[in-house]
């Protein structure tokens, strides 16, 4: 017999999304979406509350009818299948245990259903309770657990049924700082091991760029940028997508001048500026357009000794002084006072600048990203 590791990983499917909308009257929960999900992708739906990324997992689920577009796993369209014959697993924000039974009971139920001989169960339980590690947790019930080992039994449960696809809706939300961060490293090296196609949901940016292999960024019921972690946070192609994942500071501009791979800015708090435009535009850029520069806090360098840069530089105050041991966080206000954020690493024995000093920031031309306004 093989491990479900490796039934898991032949039985995985890719998903095809055209075109999908789900209105609710007359309004759009989801408008319009197509994704290409590939087998073994971890492929995750990030946006704020009410973007429409449940209503979008509910549809790949079956549990919610869509009023256009298709859903074909490898080949088939899925639209009217029911949901108890895509097999799919999916795991869920409560994790929906049944407290009244053993952990053991909980995983081997799904099987149970499926008429799967008892020997066979013993067998893939035990299975799946080592791929999650909670060996010798079989008896005890979900009262008895803490909440990160009934998300493992939640995930033991859906896994047992070697879904071809794996749905995940904010798994982790209920779970504290520190435990997040250790479930969704083990989620990540599960799901990575075993090459199962998955699709996971949530609003928070970072876990999204730890966790997944691409990104669908949602705004409104709509998908406005789909890319892999670097692509997102790198080169976003909008300014939602830049204000979400991540934070920015924003200038507005307007284009001076091009010449060659660079393009001169008038912007109303950088002096001498001189971008790289081609890490963030097709072409480039009109003389005389508008353009937002977008400078993520740890691209700026930060300075009280009176440097002299020759490009890229903003004169400003520091309103705040944040010390976060890995991090020092400021709050820079220009001369046309504007909020600047800036991040500096905080290598040993760094000097820390105080609050209502002047400063001067700088930043290199490859560093910063050009949107259109
Ligand atoms: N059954 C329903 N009837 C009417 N409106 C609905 C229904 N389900 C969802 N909506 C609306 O559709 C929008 C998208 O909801 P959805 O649950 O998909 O958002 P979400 O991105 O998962 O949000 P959250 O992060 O808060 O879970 C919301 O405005 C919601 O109010
Ligand atoms: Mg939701």
């Amino acid at each position: 017999m093989n491990t479900i590791k490796e039934d898991i990983k032949i039985n995985s499917t890719e998903v095809k999304i055209h075109n999908l909308s789900k209105r609710f009257d007359d309004f759009y929960a989801v408008k319009g979406v197509s994704l290409h999900i590939e087998k073994g992708d971890f492929f995750t739906f990030l946006g704020p509350s009410g973007c429409g990324k449940t209503t979008l997992l509910r549809m790949v689920a079956g549990f919610t009818m869509p009023n256009e577009g298709d859903i074909y796993f490898d080949d088939q369209r899925m639209n009217n299948i029911p949901p108890w014959e895509r097999n799919v697993g999916m795991v869920f924000q409560s994790y929906a245990l049944w407290p009244h039974m053993t952990v053991y009971k909980n995983i081997a139920f799904g099987l149970k259903e499926r008429k799967i001989p008892k020997s066979e169960i013993r067998e893939r339980v035990k299975n799946a309770l080592e791929m999650v590690n909670l060996q010798g947790m079989e008896n005890r019930r979900p009262s008895q657990l803490s909440g990160g080992q009934q998300q493992r039994v939640a995930l033991a449960r859906t896994l047992v049924i070697q879904p071809r696809l794996l749905l995940l809706d904010e798994p982790l939300s209920n779970l504290d700082a520190k435990l997040r961060i250790q479930m969704r490293n083990e989620l990540l090296r599960l799901q990575r091991e075993m090459g199962i196609t998955s699709i996971y949901v949530t609003h928070d940016q970072e876990e999204a760029l730890a966790i997944s292999t691409h990104i669908a960024v949602m705004s409104k019921g709509e998908v406005i940028q789909q890319g892999t972690p670097r692509e997102i946070y790198e080169s976003p192609n909008n300014q939602v997508v830049a204000d979400f994942v991540g934070t920015s500071n924003f200038l507005e501009c307007n284009v001076k001048a091009v010449s060659g791979d660079y393009v001169y800015l008038n912007c109303p708090d950088v002096e001498n500026s001189r971008i790289l435009w081609k890490t963030s535009l097709q072409q480039p850029p009109a003389e005389g357009s508008q353009l937002t520069l977008n400078i993520r806090p740890e691209s700026m360098r930060i300075s009280n000794k009176g440097d002299r840069y020759d490009e890229n530089i903003l004169r400003g105050k520091i309103i705040t002084s944040v010390y976060l041991g890995s991090l020092i966080q400021y709050q820079v206000e220009t001369s046309s006072e504007k909020n600047i954020r800036v991040n500096v690493p905080n290598p040993r024995r760094i000097e820390v600048l105080e609050a209502d000093q002047d400063i001067i920031l700088t930043f290199s031309p490859d560093e910063a990203i050009l949107l259109h306004a």
